[in-house]
């Protein structure tokens, strides 16, 4: 289950959550500000953020979900410049420290000994596309989006 909530934001005005569709196509999902999913099944993928009735909005959020059984870890807000951030390649049913391969946009990025890596000192060139395979055990993550930066 997950829950998404418009934090930070002050005052009475309502904040909703929303869902991008399709290009120009979005969902209105909550009116209040916490949403709930529960239980998160694939078609919850998508690209998420809090706007107000006036048109004020945050920053997104992209969330993916899988039926699979390997899971990349990754920021789902936007990071800073210059920070360090780290990804982890998770098994969900077995607790598991394996080594795993880590790609951004399809390349070979490095090797997690223990299925962990850090990139330190991000910059705007680490923005993209990320995934994670299984050295030994073949089983691959969805891929996930690292933005840099903001809004
Ligand atoms: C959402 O965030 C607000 C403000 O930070 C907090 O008061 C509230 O308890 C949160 N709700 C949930 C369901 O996490
Ligand atoms: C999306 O909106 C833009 C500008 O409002 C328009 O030019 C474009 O054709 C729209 N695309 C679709 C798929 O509706
Ligand atoms: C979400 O993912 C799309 C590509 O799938 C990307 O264009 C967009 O910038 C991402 N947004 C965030 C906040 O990561
Ligand atoms: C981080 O990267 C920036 C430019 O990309 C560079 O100027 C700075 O020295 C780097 N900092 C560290 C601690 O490596």
């Amino acid at each position: 289950s997950i829950s998404l909530n418009c934090s930070g934001f002050h005052g009475p005005a309502e904040w909703r959550v929303i869902k991008k569709l399709g290009l120009n196509s979005t969902q209105w999902e909550t009116s209040t500000r916490t949403l709930y999913i529960k239980p998160a099944f694939k078609s919850h993928s998508g690209e998420y953020w809090c706007e107000k009735e006036d048109g004020e909005k945050s920053s997104t959020v992209n969330i993916t979900i899988t039926s699979g059984d390997v899971i990349l870890e990754i920021p789902a807000f936007p990071v800073m410049e210059g920070d360090n951030i780290a990804l982890g390649c998770k098994k969900k049913t077995i607790p598991s420290s394996l080594a795993a391969d880590f790609y951004k946009d399809g390349h070979y990025l490095e090797t997690g000994y223990v299925g962990k890596i850090t990139i330190p000192n991000i910059s705007k060139s680490n923005e993209g596309l990320y995934k994670c395979i299984f050295t030994e055990s073949q089983g691959k993550s969805p891929e996930s989006w690292l933005t840099v930066g903001g809004e």
